[in-house]
């Protein structure tokens, strides 16, 4: 794929195709594209058989013959049209900057990030430039949600062959989606967009709003998440949400999940309980006093990846729509589960935070240990298909390994 994309990278410099309408068209045709057929695609398309993604590049507005079909796991037709008929009801992005206290001290002093934070945080909600409205159509119980940017593709290639492979679990449909930003490269900008296009073609699994990809921004992937999955997924169980640069272990959520199917506003993860803001410059999570002067943050999960069942997801949105956005999404959406007056879960098996103190503990590279996990962060592409690959293997564990 990597590959694939080079060659993609030089068609798009060579020809300069623009965008419009016949992807649009393509994308609404192969909107039942079920995970099998994806696969097949892309032998296909390693065998050079498949003729759709050679007209992909061409500016053709012939609309592709795209094979309809139907899922035999799908609900009833009636309610597939009732889904894909809503739609994402944001299609301007002028929102211009807040200049009401751009002359007040307070503001005057801070850093210029958190100046252009402020300048547009009233900017809520941004058009779509990739969307899948029949993503959750038919019963699916866990739909994973995965934060990724134009850059990181190797990462969303190892999920999808990895954890993030549409499936059957134990005959319970998992889906799977990434959620994208625009390049903050703007010289780039054009040619990530193409190429991310054609990965969507392929794949069928991106979410893309029109708001940069950026550190603050992220908030905004949290709240149009929130909204999307409220306007779109009447029939989904459960949620998964996570970084593309973790180790997940579907089963074990699976089983976690069936343990605990008679708790109510489900929300478990890496939970920090009175984690403290930084007010270290120097780091990454640094918030200066003007934007937090509190001691605490209410509790909240390392977004790397945590769980949270359907009908708390559709109160998460509302909450968050009487806040204000906070720049960094995991202490947001904690503050949300505040309002709704909700304690999130702390369980060991999702390890957001770093493993073990110890970087070079010999539990970082033990295979049974990952067995016993659901989340674990952090990962390199190559090293996350190893593990993978050594944990579902037919590998012998005297017992499972914990760490409490
Ligand atoms: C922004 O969009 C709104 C409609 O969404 C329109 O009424 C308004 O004139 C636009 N403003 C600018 C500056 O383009
Ligand atoms: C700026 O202040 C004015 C007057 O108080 C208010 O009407 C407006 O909504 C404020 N703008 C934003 C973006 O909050
Ligand atoms: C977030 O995205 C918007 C829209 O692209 C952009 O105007 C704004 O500067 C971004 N904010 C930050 C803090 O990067
Ligand atoms: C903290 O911030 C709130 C809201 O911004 C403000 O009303 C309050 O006066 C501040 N408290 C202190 C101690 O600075």
């Amino acid at each position: 794929m990597f590959l694939l994309a080079v060659v993609a990278l030089t068609l798009v410099q060579r020809v300069g195709i623009g965008l419009g309408d016949p992807l649009q068209i393509e994308r609404q045709a192969r909107m039942e594209a079920s995970a099998k057929e994806v696969e097949d695609r892309n032998l296909q398309l390693k065998s050079g058989l498949y003729a759709g993604t050679k007209t992909f590049w061409k500016t053709s507005k012939q609309k592709q013959a795209m094979p309809a079909t139907s899922d035999s796991t799908e609900g009833p037709g009636i309610m597939e049209e009732r889904t894909a008929s809503r739609i994402w009801d944001v299609s301007s992005t002028n929102c211009s900057a807040n200049l009401n206290f751009t002359n007040q001290d307070w503001f005057l002093g801070l850093e210029a990030n958190f100046k252009q934070f402020l300048l547009y945080r009233h900017c809520r909600f941004f058009p779509m430039i990739i969307n899948h409205p029949e993503k959750c159509s038919g019963e699916t119980y866990m739909l994973m949600v995965i934060k990724s940017m134009a850059t990181q593709h190797d990462r969303r290639e190892v999920i999808r062959k990895t954890w993030g492979k549409e499936q059957l679990v134990y005959g319970k449909k998992v889906r799977m989606v990434f959620l994208m930003g625009t390049s903050s490269n703007e010289a780039e900008k054009a040619n990530h967009q193409k190429l991310l296009e054609y990965e969507d073609y392929i794949y069928g699994d991106i979410l893309q709003w029109d708001f940069q990809d950026s550190f603050f921004n992220l908030t905004l992937k949290e709240t149009h998440f929130l909204k999307w999955f409220s306007t779109y997924c009447d029939n989904v169980r459960y949620v998964f949400k996570g970084d593309d640069d973790v180790f997940v272990n579907v089963q074990n959520i699976f089983e976690y999940l069936e343990a605990s199917a008679e708790i109510k506003n489900l929300f478990v993860g890496d939970v920090l309980f009175k984690a403290k803001p930084i007010r270290r410059k120097e780091n990454k999570y640094y918030i200066p006093q003007a934007l937090y002067n509190k001691t605490h943050y209410p509790p909240y999960a390392g977004g790397g990846g945590f769980l949270m069942d359907a009908p708390l997801v559709k109160r998460l949105y509302w909450a968050s729509e009487s806040m204000e956005l906070y720049p960094i999404d995991d202490v947001f959406l904690g503050m949300c589960l505040e309002v709704l007056q909700v304690t999130p879960i702390k369980h060991n098996a999702f390890k957001t935070f770093g493993l073990v103190k110890n970087k070079n503990s010999k539990l970082n590279r033990e295979p049974c240990f990952f067995r016993s996990m659901i989340v674990v962060h952090k990962f390199l592409p190559q090293d996350l298909i190893n593990m993978w690959n050594l944990v579902n293997s037919n590998l012998v564990c005297s017992q499972k390994v914990e760490i409490v």
